[in-house]
């Protein structure tokens, strides 16, 4: 099985922290060229540090606010202006949670903006390069709510379907070319954004973070949170010519918690 990314360049969204971060990890330790990109400058910085250079990979860092969409479009046309890029990961921070009943249409709109037309601005930028190389993935990190609407999560239900539609429609028009499109679709992880998950629900609730957590863990078989790292697996194997045959799915990657077939 063929799993290496030698001499291919990755461009990972949302990777100062959390699931990007671990994919950017992964993704360097099979050989690519990671570019990491989030707002956060010393973040990045950071996670730079983490990544494998062992065979001769060079990594860099884009600073971008998906809110200014402007700015990544400009910014991303730079990069691949000077490398082409062969895996793009499309991951941001997740909607602010809560229930659909008190979402307001600015709500609606930052998230479809973040979300949606962001990975749009992305996918067109590098798909010349990847149809040059005959080789793209385009793999986007949803989330589970698109096979079944989690609680409090209004505007990230309704969200994720419409980017879950929108890659499907991309899988149709670009797979002539090599380049698949595929959504990962994480549960419960351990990071930042859990944590908030769960802090709100507990204020909301009067119980500990810790009742909570242990709440979330019953609807998992598995019976814990992911580890980022586990995530980016399947989106490390979605990347790779290994899989060049998987296209246009959406694969939870949530320890069975997604209950239909
Ligand atoms: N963790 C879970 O349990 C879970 C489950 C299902 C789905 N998901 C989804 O998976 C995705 C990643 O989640 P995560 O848990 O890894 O989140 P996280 O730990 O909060 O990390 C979010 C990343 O996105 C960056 N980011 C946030 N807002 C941004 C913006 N406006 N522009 C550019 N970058 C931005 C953050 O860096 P900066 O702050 O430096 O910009 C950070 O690198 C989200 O869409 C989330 O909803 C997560």
């Amino acid at each position: 099985m063929n799993l290496s990314l030698l001499h291919k360049n990755a461009l990972v969204g949302g990777a100062s922290a959390g699931i990007g971060q671990a994919v950017a990890i992964e993704l360097a330790a099979l050989g690519a060229n990671v570019f990491v990109m989030a707002r956060t400058d010393s973040k990045l910085i950071e996670t730079l540090h983490m990544l494998d250079t062992s065979q001769g990979q060079q990594h860099d860092y884009v600073v971008a606010d998906f809110s200014d969409s402007q700015t990544l479009a400009s910014r991303v046309s730079a990069l691949v202006s000077e490398r082409p890029i062969h895996i793009l990961v499309n991951n941001t921070g997740g909607p602010p949670a809560g229930p659909i009943t008190e979402a307001l249409p600015k709500n609606f709109l930052e998230a479809y903006h973040n979300h949606l037309i962001c990975n749009q601005l992305l996918a067109q930028a590098v798909l010349p390069g990847m149809k040059a190389a005959g080789y793209g993935r385009i793999i986007n990190i949803i989330s589970t709510s698109v096979k079944e609407p989690l609680d409090n999560l209004g505007v990230s239900n309704t969200t994720r379907w419409a980017v879950a539609s929108w890659a499907k429609t991309w899988a149709n028009e670009v797979g002539r070319f090599g380049i698949t499109v595929n959504n990962v679709l994480p549960g419960y992880t351990a990071t930042g954004r859990l944590d908030e998950i769960i802090q709100k629900r507990a204020a909301n609730s009067g119980q500990s973070p810790e009742a909570v957590a242990e709440q979330f863990k019953t609807h998992v078989p598995l019976r814990r949170f992911a580890a980022p790292a586990e995530v980016a697996a399947a989106v490390a194997f979605l990347a790779s010519p290994a899989a060049a045959y998987i296209h246009g799915i959406n694969l939870p990657v949530d320890g069975g918690r997604t209950r239909s077939l």
